[in-house]
């Protein structure tokens, strides 16, 4: 599994590079859907991040956010090539690259790259995860009193807004206060950093979450859907926080 991580390391961090190197250039700005932006940087990236892992495994096969599906194999690749494309845009230095790797569905290894600060966070399934080498766990806060919670609008879909704000609305009382950094998988990067205590969204795809998730996971945090079934992939919600926060966060929402 070292292996996998070296590569998807060597992806992100080209990806990384090549990105920050494009920002005062983007040629094109798209809309994919109502809110939902992408540019020739995104693609280009999403394209070496496929390269550098074929060059590696050529039978693997990939999930990107802007090429979609490819190949059938046991080993999958579930890339997100700029995650903050909205901020990336507007020179927020606030986004990240997501990779992870899944062999037969499970992921085994995890990158998430912040290129504007130059933070890696890393995790193996079943061997911890880290940022910069150092082991990461996460926070202890206890309950929500003094949590610091992080969230990320349904602005693609109008529709959740009413249900989001009836659980915005239950969970604000009760926490220190709730950020919206605009990049989910730096979001639960920071989840599985004790950055922040708990993180709640609707409406995220696979390639938003697939290696944050295995952060969280490995630095001792629980994720499910804002229900607390743990197929949150399958959800349209996800919950991510240190074990306590969770299990005051899911007692809220569900209240
Ligand atoms: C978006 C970011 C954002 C979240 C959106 C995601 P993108 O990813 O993670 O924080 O609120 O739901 O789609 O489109 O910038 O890759
Ligand atoms: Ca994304
Ligand atoms: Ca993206």
């Amino acid at each position: 599994m070292q292996a996998l991580l070296t590569i998807a390391v060597r992806a992100a961090r080209k990806a990384g590079d090549f990105v920050l190197r494009e920002s005062n250039h983007i040629k094109a700005i798209d809309s994919k859907s109502t809110h939902d932006y992408v540019t020739n940087v995104d693609t280009a990236a999403e394209q070496l991040i496929i390269q550098t892992i074929s060059n590696a495994y050529p039978t693997h096969s990939f999930l990107g956010e802007e090429s979609g599906k490819t190949g059938d194999a046991e080993y999958q690749w579930v890339i997100d090539p700029i995650d903050g494309t909205t901020n990336f845009i507007r020179k927020i230095p606030h986004w990240a690259i997501s990779i992870a790797c899944k062999h037969k569905g499970k992921t085994q290894v995890g990158v998430v790259y912040d290129p504007s600060k130059e933070e890696l966070f890393t995790a193996v399934k079943g061997r911890g995860a880290q940022v910069d080498g150092k082991k990461m766990r996460v926070s202890n806060t206890k309950g929500l009193e003094h949590a610091l919670l992080a969230t990320g609008f349904p602005f693609r879909n109008e529709s959740k807004l009413e249900k989001y704000l009836e659980i915005f609305g239950k969970l604000f009382p009760h926490c220190s206060d709730m950020r919206r950094a605009g990049s989910a998988a730096l979001d639960l990067a920071y989840v599985a950093a004790g950055r922040i205590d708990g993180f709640w969204e609707y409406g995220l795809s696979p390639w938003d979450t697939a290696a944050g998730a295995l952060l969280v996971q490995e630095s001792g945090g629980m994720i499910s859907d804002m229900q607390g079934d743990p197929k949150f992939e399958e959800s349209s919600s996800i919950l991510a926080a240190n074990p306590k926060a969770f299990k005051a966060m899911l007692k809220i929402i569900n209240s």
